[in-house]
């Protein structure tokens, strides 16, 4: 156990993860010159979808130093905002984290907040500048940086660049030198944290996981704590360049287990796997179970493909159990699912996986939070949908979910973000100068505000220099009211939603204008209005359409006349009935996006 050392990669997205997790891979010979050069190809073509580590989640490497082999673990921690609870667990299975900054762009916001996960969990820190090959390198502005950051030594810090290897062999060294070798007993009843898990069309769900303690036996009966679940360990085994099967893995490594699980809820990130024979006291602390937080509807654009909607998210759902969804029908949009995410960033990989892996084109309705209504009777409800709002007169008070929101920027573009932050309903909490043009702020803010266009408006107003991570923090009393679309009249379900009383002015009335040049006109005026139950707070008109279409035809010439008439059926096809008026799909299209 001595030998084992086990550590993960805090990076900011670009920065360099894969590259370097590949050169490793190459260093130590787990990868070979080969293979090393179909990865590189791959990456021409595919740049990031196909890095070796990101498909492996955990990959493991020996590497000599002094005649001695070192067993070395790389887990993969996942760069995206809405996963701090997998990145949590993740490094919770480590001794040390390898910090990699880029020498052009310098300290980022998703490397503090996972560095912070990485201090709370006591994980020796080996800080790595990257990309130091680079003209715009700026090494010493960054080395004042993460000096500055984690209080260590300018020479503790590894100049590297991950293209042309400078610092590679220092990397591995340091691994070896400064990661502490893991804690625990092999002797002990067995405790295994589950930090991800895949699924395998041929093997089922196959989980990862680190043993703290204990050893882990080939057809041992397991049980997964939290779950209560038993199971056989049909195959258990260490990660290399593919699954390599093993008897036995004992306290202090990682490893894979596979035992015909078929649904990936049953397996939850964060829980401890123990023999049923000699099972652990206690489970591994730290477990959540994580919920979605932000739902919207998903409606196929062509109302056909509704079966297909559903084959594709449930094999979505397959390696991915934050996702959820249920049938819900609009009068709108017709039938389509009302799916929950861990966050926008979530929902944005889900949409863009439905429509590159399965060809599917979907509608998404405005996304909102889930909500929890105290009712007059006293009971707690979560609402995810605008139409499962209970009746005014049984609402007691709603309360919505908060972050704790952090964003690093430029000094010069402060004042604007911080703006941007006060006018989401932010609270500014502190501010930390990085260095002399770097700063830190720190807000708390309800979830519901980063939903719409937070991202889009934090990037325009920094010119791109702005980085925004978040974790959830609770939740809070809000003001909350339904706001509905009407056409002359009909509410249009679709576009209904969940939006704090104080912004619902200013939303109803961009959706009313917006509608206004998206709706063509008809043979009537149509009434766009915007109202808070029977409250209108903002209205458009669209002027009736007075000139008849076939009317340039002069009436003579009847093939003309029939072609435009099918021309205007086929059109036709692509509107949506609301009522008496007909709705371009690329209306909803565009005034769902609009935020
Ligand atoms: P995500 O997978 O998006 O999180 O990015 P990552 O952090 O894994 O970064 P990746 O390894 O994909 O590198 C991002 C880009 O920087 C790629 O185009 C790499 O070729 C390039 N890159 C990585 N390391 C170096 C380096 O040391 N020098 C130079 N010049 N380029 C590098």
């Amino acid at each position: 156990m001595k030998n084992f050392r086990n550590f993960c990669i805090i990076a900011h997205i670009d920065h360099g993860k894969s590259t370097l997790a590949d050169r490793l891979l190459q260093a130590t010979h787990t990868l070979n010159e080969r293979e090393f050069q179909n990865q590189v190809l791959d990456n021409m073509d595919l740049e990031r979808e196909k890095g070796i580590t990101i498909k492996s989640h955990a990959i493991q490497m020996e590497y000599v130093q002094d005649n001695e082999t070192y067993i070395l673990n790389l887990i993969d921690t996942p760069g995206h905002v809405d996963f701090s609870y997998e990145v949590s667990r993740a490094i919770a299975a480590c001794e040390g984290a390898l910090l990699i900054v880029d020498a052009t762009q310098g300290i980022q916001a998703q490397t503090i907040s996972n560095l912070y996960l990485a201090l709370e969990h006591n994980l020796e820190i080996i800080p790595v500048i990257n990309k130091i090959d680079m003209e715009a390198a700026m090494v010493e502005e960054v080395t004042d940086q993460i000096v500055e950051l984690i209080g260590c030594k300018p020479e503790d810090i590894i100049p590297a660049s991950a293209k042309t290897g400078i610092g590679v062999p220092e990397i591995l060294e340091a691994i070896v030198s400064r990661v502490p070798a893991p804690a625990g007993d092999p002797a002990a009843p067995l405790q295994a944290l589950i930090f991800d898990s895949v699924f395998n069309s041929f093997r089922g769900i196959i989980a990862y996981f680190k043993v703290t303690n204990g050893t882990l036996r080939q057809g041992d009966k397991v049980k997964f704590f939290n779950t209560g679940r038993e199971y056989v360990a049909d195959e258990i085994g260490v990660l290399k360049m593919k699954m390599v099967p093993r008897q036995e893995i004992k306290a202090g490594d990682v490893g894979y287990i596979i035992s015909g699980i078929k649904t990936s809820s049953e397996v939850k990130v964060g829980d401890t796997i123990t023999q049923v024979a000699n099972s652990c006291s206690k489970a591994i602390a730290g477990f959540e179970d994580v919920k979605p937080m932000v739902f919207a509807g998903l409606y196929p654009v062509d109302s056909d493909d509704y079966e297909d909607l559903r084959s594709s998210l449930e094999k979505l759902q397959l390696n991915d159990a934050s996702l959820t969804f249920e049938p819900e029908s609009s009068l709108a949009l017709g039938f389509g699912f009302r799916a929950g995410f861990l966050g926008l960033l979530h929902m944005e990989i889900i949409q863009e996986r439905l429509y590159r892996e399965f060809d599917m084109d979907v509608i998404t309705t405005v996304p909102n939070v889930s909500y929890k209504v105290h009712t007059t009777k006293g009971d707690v409800v979560e609402v995810h949908n605008p139409s499962g709002l209970p009746a005014p007169t049984l609402i007691d008070f709603i309360e919505e979910p908060t972050i704790h929101a952090q964003v690093i920027t430029k000094t010069e573009y402060l004042g604007a973000i911080m703006k941007l932050c006060i006018d989401k309903r932010g609270i500014l909490r502190n501010q930390v100068f990085l260095s002399t043009d770097r700063v830190e702020v720190n807000f708390d803010m309800p979830l519901s505000e980063i939903v719409f266009d937070f991202y889009d408006k934090l990037k325009s107003i920094s010119r791109g220099y702005a980085s925004f991570d978040y974790y959830l923090n609770g939740y809070q009393q809000a003001t909350l009211v339904k706001l509905d679309i009407l056409l002359n009249g009909e509410p249009v379900d679709a576009l209904s939603c969940l939006i704090h009383r104080d912004n619902a002015y200013d939303f109803g009335r961009k959706m009313c204008e917006k509608l206004k040049e998206l709706i063509p006109r008809q043979q009537f005026d149509i009434a766009i209005q915007a109202a808070i139950g029977a409250k209108v707070i903002a209205r458009e008109t669209i002027k009736a359409l007075r000139k008849d279409v076939t009317a340039k035809c002069y009436g003579g010439d009847i093939s003309r006349k029939r072609k435009l008439l099918e021309k205007q059926k086929k059109g036709k096809k692509r509107m949506r009935q609301v009522g008496n008026v007909e709705v371009p799909q690329q209306a909803f299209l565009a005034v769902l996006k609009m935020g």
